[in-house]
């Protein structure tokens, strides 16, 4: 079950994605990023969120806890911003929590060039996405975070952000669960992510019961409004139905066709070409540092 907390105190809103989460304490002394049940995205971004965040840590990957958060909107009474403050009082009871973690730096496509991925974990995550039809993982709205930034240890991939997958529950009646993905613009595809390996580890794990585990954890009354079902139990079994038909149906959605190394390689001289092609004469002689310092600019090498 997810843990159920109370919030004590708004701390701001977060404006950088589209639903405008709030961070919060709690009466745990815990930090939490709330999505709220009022929001524009509806209440089926909150399922979304609970059935793949959950899937995704069964499976191993890195995410942080979600709990379930009584918020009472008296708590941000000083928020000054209108729209926010309707967003909190359309969301009175219970709302979703994501343990905020300090310090953690959006994987954007700047902090990216700096960052290792292992293409197993890469294949992993895209493996995921397909798998729950999730469609923002992309470059430049990645939903993956590094952290830690500071302290000993060192900085990981982290998992956020799943309101947009499980695209078919907006329609039900048309929608194939062996359907392939379009992973053109994923945030990892140019990371030579080994999909198959992640299909042949990850696919034998999603069972039924698996899921039906999962699909519990997502409150009632998130799900009671979803037309075409008379309870909520239906509605979780349409959940369990169709993830379980899709990763059966795996070979036909899952994504392989991503740049080789030599691809990768290739691309990068040709960029690096024309920007030789561009440079004034004098400048062709200056090597192409691809962003990091000249020597000459880390004083360092001056002090002995
Ligand atoms: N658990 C977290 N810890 C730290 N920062 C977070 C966390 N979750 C979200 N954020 C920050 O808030 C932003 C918006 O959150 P996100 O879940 O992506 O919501 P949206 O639906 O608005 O895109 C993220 O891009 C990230 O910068
Ligand atoms: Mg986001």
């Amino acid at each position: 079950m997810l843990r159920e907390v109370t919030a004590t105190r708004y701390i701001a809103p977060l404006r950088s994605g589209g639903s405008v989460p709030g961070v919060v304490e709690a009466d745990d002394l815990g930090t939490y990023v709330v999505k709220f049940t009022g929001s524009a995205q509806g209440r089926k971004a909150l399922v979304a969120e609970v059935i793949v965040g959950e899937l995704a840590r069964a499976l191993g990957l890195r995410f942080p806890e979600l709990v379930l958060v009584h918020f009472d909107p008296a708590i941000a009474d000083d928020e000054p911003h209108q729209e926010v403050r309707e967003l909190h009082s359309a969301s009175a009871g219970v709302n979703l929590g994501m343990d905020y973690l300090p310090g953690a730096k959006d994987f954007t496509p700047e902090i990216a060039r700096h960052f290792e991925v292992d293409p197993l974990e890469a294949g992993r995550i895209i493996w995921l996405d397909a798998l729950t039809v999730n469609v923002d993982r992309t470059v430049h709205s990645s939903n993956l975070m590094v952290w830690p930034t500071f302290g000993t240890v060192p900085p990981r991939l982290w998992l956020i952000d799943h309101g947009a997958a499980l695209v078919f529950h907006h329609r039900w009646d048309t929608s194939d669960p062996a359907k392939a993905y379009d992973f053109r613009h994923h945030a990892l595809g140019h990371r030579t992510p080994d999909t198959g390996a992640a299909d042949a580890e990850l696919a034998p794990k999603v069972t039924e019961e698996l899921l039906r585990a999962i699909t519990a954890e997502v409150p009632d009354a998130w799900l009671l409004d979803e037309p075409g079902f008379a309870t909520a139990e239906q509605a979780r079994e349409a959940y369990v139905g169709y993830l379980h038909a899709r990763v059966q149906a795996s070979a036909s959605w899952l994504p392989t066709d991503f740049p080789t190394r030599e691809e990768l390689a290739a691309e990068e001289a040709l960029r690096a070409a024309r920007t030789q092609e561009g440079r004034p004469n004098w400048l062709k002689r200056v090597p192409d540092l691809h962003g990091k310092p000249a020597a000459e600019q880390d004083w360092s090498v001056h002090l002995g």
